[in-house]
């Protein structure tokens, strides 16, 4: 299942959800209804597609229309899944939604027969068909966390609990990206990676995204705005967190946090100019932010204090570890460059 929430995590849903497929995905995955019926009016009609954060109100009528595979993690979302089911005169297809220890959404392990016992009831009277038994990681991320065990073992339990009582799901599955990359054991039939799948690494210490094998399938690149001469001393954008340690040239990017540019960027983010990798100078602002070209222009070299648009480019590298680590980021006081700006700066 490709995992395509959060207009698939920023890097636009319905391109990537056809990548997906195009390369050999059965599912799609997405958080909210909306995002899930947005997939199947732009044209995507002949997958699966499952949804999972639900809230009272919301349209399980028109989820069943779609065909949507709906999570249910609770009697209430039962309840208005079978109401729909009936106002529409259809069978809905539901996932149930074991919480086997993330504490999120989804049935605790004490209320899971009184579900499951009223979801197979609604299964009888051809209201819904369960069609998957699923579940959510807290800590696939961490390397050996005791919880990823103590998950598993639930799950199970909960899934042998509901198979025995009388489901025949077509899919059971746990596995978010780290579960998909490190841990087989938990693939069952299916597995749903998110960030891995654009290219990042779920966390640094399961490796970079270079050691994992994946490559970010994002650069975001712009046209250096502007290139001037500043003399030594000069403050560099809000809060002068950065101050250059003598005549140099600083080019003006024009992405900000607006843009998706981290903020926590400010100070440290590698930035690829020309070709030589530079680091953000102070802060990341709202659409813009500087690098310090220590008295190079980007080639082909704008005028320097020229207002006009210049053709630099800049992405971050293809490669290395992000956020840098401490060592490798400039902090020394009267160096030049200060502490970075972090969130909330
Ligand atoms: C229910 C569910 N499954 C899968 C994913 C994908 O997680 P990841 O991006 O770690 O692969 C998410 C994302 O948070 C999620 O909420």
């Amino acid at each position: 299942m490709a995992v395509v929430k959060a207009d698939a995590y920023g890097h636009g849903a319905l391109r990537c959800a056809r990548a997906a497929l195009d390369a050999g995905a059965d599912w799609l995955g997405t958080a909210t209804p909306h995002e899930a019926l947005a997939l199947r009016a732009a044209g995507i009609t002949d997958v699966p597609v499952m949804c999972w954060l639900w809230t009272p109100g919301d349209p399980w009528d028109r989820g069943i229309e779609a065909g949507l595979d709906m999570s249910v993690g609770g009697m209430w979302a039962l309840d208005e899944v079978v109401g729909a089911a009936k106002a529409v005169g259809r069978t809905a297809r539901i996932q149930l939604k074991a919480d086997t220890g993330l504490g999120r959404n989804g049935c605790q392990p004490a209320d899971w027969p009184e579900l499951v016992g009223a979801a197979l009831k609604a299964e009888v009277d051809g209201l819904v068909k369960v069609t998957g038994l699923w579940s959510h990681f807290a800590c696939a991320d961490e390397p050996h966390h005791p919880s990823i065990a103590a998950q598993l073992d639930v799950f199970r339990s909960m899934l042998d609990h509901a198979e025995r009582a009388g489901v025949r799901p077509e899919v059971r599955h746990i596995a978010n990206s780290p579960a998909t990359l490190t841990l087989p054991e938990t693939h069952f039939d299916l597995v749903r990676p998110g960030i891995a799948m654009y290219g990042v690494s779920p966390s640094p210490e399961l490796g970079t995204s270079a050691e994992l094998g994946l490559r970010p399938v994002m650069s975001l690149k712009a046209s250096v705005a502007l290139v001037k001469h500043v003399p030594g001393g000069h403050g560099v954008s809000y809060g002068h967190h950065y101050v250059t340690e003598g005549d140099t040239t600083l080019g003006l990017v024009p992405l900000g946090y607006a843009d998706g540019i981290p903020r926590h960027a400010s100070g440290r983010g590698p930035v690829l100019v020309g070709d030589r990798v530079r680091t953000v100078a102070g802060r990341v602002a709202m659409d813009q932010f500087v690098v310090d070209l220590g008295g190079d222009t980007p080639s082909p070299a704008p005028r320097p204090c020229s207002s006009a648009p210049a053709t630099g480019a800049s992405r971050p590298p293809r490669t290395g570890r992000w956020p840098p680590t401490p060592s490798r980021t400039r902090s020394s006081p009267g160096s030049g460059a200060r502490p970075a700006g972090l969130p909330g700066e």
